[in-house]
């Protein structure tokens, strides 16, 4: 989805770093209460600093959902946006500092290409022993689709309880069809149990998703055809890399890497199981993580007492969690400050009643 950003006034993109922060820091102390900054683990640290709540998806929606504040400024991608609109209340209103903060993954499905599939499903299986669950990188769309078909959005930090969840909703043949990540879908099949027998691909661009009747039929799972494009860099040969050079090293890995990497590292899970797990490690380990770069050079920075490392030497930035930086901030906060709100993020009330329905099922699941 192509979504412009206008270009910001004069002085904010030739300011210096530090004059930045004198008007960001100016701007929340005249906000006060009436502001609240969320920021997901991926953003630079010249934004995160001002972030009055940080965490993972899941986090950040609690937070929102808690929040009492006026404004929400998410420090953050579209898709954690429009969920934290969803989430807040009618007089709130939900700012993203940059438009062109997307997710290639959450646009990888749309509405059209899912009901498509649906159909196509209900042509050889009953989609009545289906429970749609779209993770939490999607648009508010489809966030709804699954609210009115009995689905549950999910997050990294929850995909096992949720799916868990989806598959004693309908007996003992249940399908879970997932999307947009097929990784995290699959990952989180294998943690139940579950082989690769039991799961499918499902190619929006091709006939019945590419698969035959009888494929469709015997699956528990199918798995959307969608990825990150950051995460799916890590390979095996990282971690074999890694462990040669630091066999007594740790590898710890988001659930959006592909399974064969999930295999070979010692823990998965969200970016804040990530921190916890850096946070809890004993002094002189060396620890390789496999996510974006931002969180790894900050949990590099904030444990000099550890040596953590990228799992891939090559730095693997989130090109658009990237586009949200101290300009693109100061900017939404003055105009707050002068009455003028700039970047709304803002779903429609019907699409936000079903969605609700989808993300409150994930809340009172975890
Ligand atoms: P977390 O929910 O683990 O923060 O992940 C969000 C995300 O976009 C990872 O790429
Ligand atoms: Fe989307 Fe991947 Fe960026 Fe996460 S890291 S916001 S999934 S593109």
């Amino acid at each position: 989805m192509i979504r412009l950003q206008p270009p910001l006034p004069e002085g904010y993109t030739t300011s210096p770093g530090s004059d930045l922060a004198r008007r960001i820091a100016a701007a929340k102390e005249a906000l006060g209460d009436d502001l609240m900054i969320l920021g997901h683990h991926y953003q630079r640290d010249e934004v995160m600093r001002w972030a009055d709540a940080r965490g993972d998806s899941f986090g950040l929606s609690r937070k929102a959902a808690a929040s009492k504040a006026r404004f929400v400024v998410f420090c953050g991608v579209h898709f954690m946006a429009e969920s934290a609109d969803i989430l807040t209340g009618p007089d709130q209103k939900v700012i993203l500092p940059d438009l062109n903060a997307g997710c290639s993954m959450a646009d990888m499905a749309d509405l059209e290409s899912v009901e498509e599939a649906w159909d196509e499903l209900s042509s050889v299986t009953d989609v009545e022993e289906i429970v749609p669950i779209t993770y939490m990188n999607s648009a508010a769309a489809l966030k709804a689709f699954v609210g009115r078909r009995g689905g549950a959005v999910c997050t990294s930090s929850n995909a096992r309880a949720v799916v868990s969840w989806a598959l004693a909703q309908r007996g003992p043949d249940t399908k879970v069809l997932f999307f947009p990540d097929q990784h995290l879908g699959r990952n989180t099949a294998y943690q139940l149990g579950f082989n690769a027998g039991d799961m499918a691909v499902w190619d929006p661009r091709a006939d019945l998703g590419g698969l035959d009747e009888a494929t469709v039929k015997g699956s528990r799972f199918l798995l959307w055809k969608g990825h990150c494009s950051v995460h799916q860099r890590f390979r095996p040969s990282h971690v074999e890399a890694f462990r040669s050079e630091h066999p007594e090293g740790v590898v710890i890995v988001h659930p959006e890497c592909a399974h064969d990497v999930v295999e070979l590292a010692d823990m998965v899970g969200s970016t804040d199981f990530i921190i916890a797990a850096v946070d809890k490690a004993d002094p002189g380990s060396t620890i390789a993580v496999a996510t974006e770069i931002h969180l790894v050079q900050r949990l590099a920075d904030e444990h000099p007492d550890l040596r953590v490392v990228s799992l891939d030497p090559l730095i693997c930035p989130c090109s658009t969690m990237f586009r949200i930086d101290a300009a693109h901030l100061a900017w939404v906060l003055e105009e707050l400050v002068q009455g003028r709100v700039v970047n709304q993020i803002t779903v429609d009330e019907a699409t936000a009643a079903d969605a609700r329905t989808a993300l409150q099922r994930m809340l009172d699941i975890t």
